[in-house]
């Protein structure tokens, strides 16, 4: 059960405390924040108002741990990252039953997030044994006018302290791909976890106390976004930034100075459908793409773009599927499960009142009780509708006729959005066209999009991001290159 057994300490009477200089403490505020289970809509967790001030100090610490854990092996780093690994794994019970109380993530989903996590920590302790090890070599007569004089020495050093904002939807999996990397890296890391999530983020911070890892290494601070937010994301003490979240980001990248940004703020991830797709399989992933956790997905099928002459099959298949879907609770493992908060559910109300007064086709009834909502498929969307832009976070999927491929991807690309988007076609020639000529991050070819696995690239483009993550690209991202030129007397060529 989360908050007993080994997670004991973390708790103090009904408040989780946070993490700071290898401690679990009490925050000197007093104050705590409520987190609201989106099922019962009642109070589940509590966790500690950290103050300015603490946040001050856990930046100074983090800071002189730093220095020393750069000097620490890299074998040994990863040693650590592997145990913490483990005991994440290990302790998946209790952290999947924070999630299914805090984010209404369905049970098994739950699960499968802290194993992936588990996963994910282990890969970038390979990842970054194999590339951190390595550097450059470069000669300097291969530019013009140069003899072979100089030798240059490059290796890819830490950046310092690591800012790590995870999102809502995966609280543990989203931070430990920030963590991680940044570890392995020879970074210390702060983290800021979601107030919906945080219950579940510090168990998983625990798991890495239980590891061994130095003292002031990692903090997890917790607390308001108004008290503690822009404080930290604007502390001279933080060296890069990675968020994942919504526009927020935006704010976060004009305020945050000269300190590199990995930044996901999500998307309108398109679905593109010809004529000569395989329309099971398009349906298959439609609905796993569009319903998964209740489409509150950065990479969820956010709009349906479908040639008409398969339109209407295309909309009947998926009806089809859609009324297999389970709705309920987490706890029962449904696949529909209230989505994370009242005021979530009342914006995507509010683009279902739009799409109905200009009349969009309603493949259901439009259903909704407390913060669960009915899965809802929208036919006839036109482009004035809210639906077709904006992202509803949410169970309710539009689908807009086109009548030509270009019509497809003029509206892919009118979007602010450029996550992921995807293609169903058996040619795979127009697929390819398609793709190149669609402005998103990643295009997936006959199948929905997705994050995963998690060593793949993952950017956003436009609106949704800046940078690329996955496990490479995120410990390369958190490093900076160094050189080291040795000048020699006289040019030095290797005979052979
Ligand atoms: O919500 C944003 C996540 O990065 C999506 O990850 O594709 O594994 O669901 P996923």
């Amino acid at each position: 059960m989360a908050g007993t057994g080994a997670f004991a300490e973390i708790l103090d009477g009904d408040v989780y405390k946070y993490y700071a200089d290898g401690e679990w403490k009490k925050s000197s505020s007093g104050k705590a924040v409520a987190i609201t289970n989106p099922t019962t809509r009642t109070t589940q967790y509590k966790v500690q108002a950290c103050t300015q001030q603490e946040v001050n100090k856990v930046m100074e610490i983090a800071k002189i741990a730093q220095k020393s854990w750069a000097k620490t092996p890299l074998w040994k780093r990863a040693e650590l990252l592997h145990k913490a690994a483990g005991i994440l794994k290990e302790h998946k019970i209790p952290i999947a039953e924070a999630l299914v109380k805090e984010i209404a993530k369905p049970a098994k989903d739950s699960l499968t997030e802290v194993v992936r996590s588990g996963d994910l920590v282990s890969y970038c302790a390979e990842e970054g044994v194999r590339i951190l090890g390595e550097g450059t070599f470069l000669v300097s007569d291969s530019f013009p006018g140069n003899e072979r004089t100089k030798y240059c020495l490059t290796s890819k050093i830490p950046l310092g302290v690591v800012l790590a904002i995870p999102p809502f939807n995966y609280p543990v999996n989203l931070a430990v791909s920030k963590i991680a990397p940044a570890l392995i890296a020879g970074n210390s890391l702060v983290l800021k976890p979601p107030t919906q999530g945080a219950v579940a983020c510090l168990h998983m911070v625990h798991c890495f106390h239980l590891a061994g890892f130095p003292k002031g290494l990692i903090s997890c601070i917790t607390g308001k976004g108004s008290e503690i937010g822009d404080f930290l994301t604007m502390h001279p003490g933080v060296n890069c930034i990675s968020f994942t979240g919504g526009d927020t980001g935006i704010a976060i990248s004009k305020k945050a100075g000269m300190v590199p940004l990995q930044m996901e703020l999500g998307g309108k991830d398109a679905c593109i459908v010809l004529e000569d797709a395989d329309l099971d399989l398009v349906a298959a992933n439609i609905v796993k793409g569009g319903f998964s956790y209740s489409g509150q997905r950065c990479t969820a099928v956010k709009v349906v773009l479908v040639m008409e002459s398969v339109a209407d099959e295309v909309v009947e298949k998926v009806k089809s599927r859609m009324a297999t879907l389970t709705i309920g609770r987490p706890e029962d493992d449904c696949d529909i499960t209230p989505v994370v908060s009242e005021s979530s559910a009342n914006f995507i109300e509010g683009l279902v009142m739009d799409a109905k007064e200009k009349e969009a086709t309603f493949c259901q009834e439009y259903k909704r009780e407390g913060n669960l909502i009915w899965p809802l498929l929208l036919d006839n969307v036109r482009p004035d509708m809210r639906i077709a832009w904006e992202e509803p976070f949410g169970p309710v999927l539009p689908v807009i006729r086109i009548a030509s491929i270009e019509e497809g991807i003029h509206h892919c690309n009118a979007s602010n959005f450029g996550l992921q988007g995807c293609i169903f076609t058996n040619d795979i020639n127009k697929a390819m066209l398609i793709s190149d000529a669609m402005e998103t991050g990643t295009v997936q070819i006959n199948s929905s999009p997705a994050r995963g696995p998690d060593h793949f690239p993952f950017q956003g483009i436009k609106d949704s991001g800046i940078g690329s993550q996955g496990i490479t690209n995120s410990i390369n991202m958190m490093t900076k290159v160094k050189s080291t030129v040795i000048n020699l007397p006289s040019p030095s060529y290797t005979m052979g």
